[in-house]
């Protein structure tokens, strides 16, 4: 029996996992509420396994504290893994493995809604019509139709993003190392081109050494005036004091923001109570052509379905030592 011990479990995925499990006979799950980090860690002595999310802490001392509680492996929930010391889990012969795709379309289609809420006032239309005021002072927006997409990172969740965009009349610029040859309405060009030619950018490469920050005071100003910018992959991309600077400058047209720099306090958790000490998600909040989501850009019913059933083969793979591909080496 493979025992994983599941950390910030929430109903939803409790629900998933279990559904899928019954598929599973040799796996056991335990589930916790706590957050995985360097104190929870403890908590994993007798355990094979843990399981994790993007918000866990599972920097150097909490591998650390797993290796020393005989775990052998992490399950990561998700397919950004930004937050592993992958370097200490090697050292320490623990195995990570994650979900590479699960629904690339949920993020895309996120990334679609938080484009067309921040340009066209959706969040602010909803509240001002909830109070019986039906002007629509503040609301102009612009057409996507004939405009230009520029999509950072056209892996699987930035060709979704692409077709979408090219769905909607758009004309679909893009920048990544690796040109996806399948897409052939997108013309790749530089990152300087991509920036200042787009009206809508959505960022849809993966957080590394190289990409971040990449919007930046210096990318933000080679960037068209009364751009639209979207992001839905990691919140360093992005360096949160230079937006707010582009966007005081009124450089941005709207900015829609599933992913942020200081989000790792915030995420999935109600923090409505809180007086909260510094915020940089107040100050974003605080304009008017700004929409913020907390990392939902996964949250769909096929998207946690895919999520619970590759989790369980890529554990079901390691209690028999086969290789997935979904190892993260
Ligand atoms: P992917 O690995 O399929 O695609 C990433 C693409 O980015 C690749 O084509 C790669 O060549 C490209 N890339 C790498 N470095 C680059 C650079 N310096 N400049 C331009 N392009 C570069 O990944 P996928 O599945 O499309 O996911 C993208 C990101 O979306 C993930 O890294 C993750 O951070 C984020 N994500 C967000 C979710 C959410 O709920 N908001 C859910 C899932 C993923």
């Amino acid at each position: 029996m493979l025992k994983i011990l599941f950390y910030d479990t929430k109903s939803y995925d409790e629900e998933s996992f279990e559904r899928r499990r019954k598929e599973y006979p040799g796996i056991h799950i335990d589930y916790l509420k706590s957050t995985l980090g360097p104190r929870t860690a403890r908590l994993a002595r007798g355990y094979d396994a843990v399981c994790a999310f993007v918000n866990c802490d599972i920097g150097t001392e909490t591998i650390e504290t797993l290796h020393e509680q005989g775990v052998g492996l992490i399950l990561m929930r998700c397919a950004g893994f930004n937050n592993v010391d992958i370097h200490k889990a090697k050292a320490c012969g623990i195995r990570v493995l994650r979900v590479p795709g699960y629904s690339p379309e949920a993020v895309a289609e996120h990334a679609i809604g938080l484009a067309l809420a921040a340009n066209r006032k959706i969040h602010k239309a909803y509240v001002r019509v909830r109070e019986n005021d039906f002007s629509l002072n503040g609301m102009l927006g612009f057409n996507f139709f004939e405009k230009t997409a520029g999509i950072v990172g056209t892996g699987k969740i930035g060709a979704a993003m692409a077709r979408l965009c090219y769905g909607f009349g758009m004309k679909v610029l893009a920048y990544d190392r690796y040109p996806n040859s399948s897409l052939d309405f997108v013309t790749y060009v530089s990152l300087e081109e991509l920036l200042s030619a787009s009206d809508l950018i959505s960022l849809h490469c993966p957080l590394t050494d190289d990409t971040y920050h990449l919007i930046n005071r210096e990318t933000i100003r080679k960037m068209k005036d009364g751009v639209v910018l979207v992001n839905t992959s990691r919140g360093g991309l992005v360096k949160t004091d230079d937006l707010i600077e582009g966007i005081r400058a009124r450089k941005f047209f709207a900015v829609g923001l599933d992913v942020y720099e200081e989000e790792k306090k915030n995420v999935y958790e109600d923090r409505s109570d809180e007086i909260l000490e510094s915020s940089v998600t107040a100050r974003l909040l605080s304009f008017p052509n700004v929409v913020i989501t907390s990392h939902q850009g996964f949250f769909t019913q096929e998207a946690l379905s895919a999520i619970s059933e590759t989790t369980l083969g890529n554990a079901q793979a390691y209690q028999k030592g086969e290789v997935t591909g979904n190892e993260v080496e």
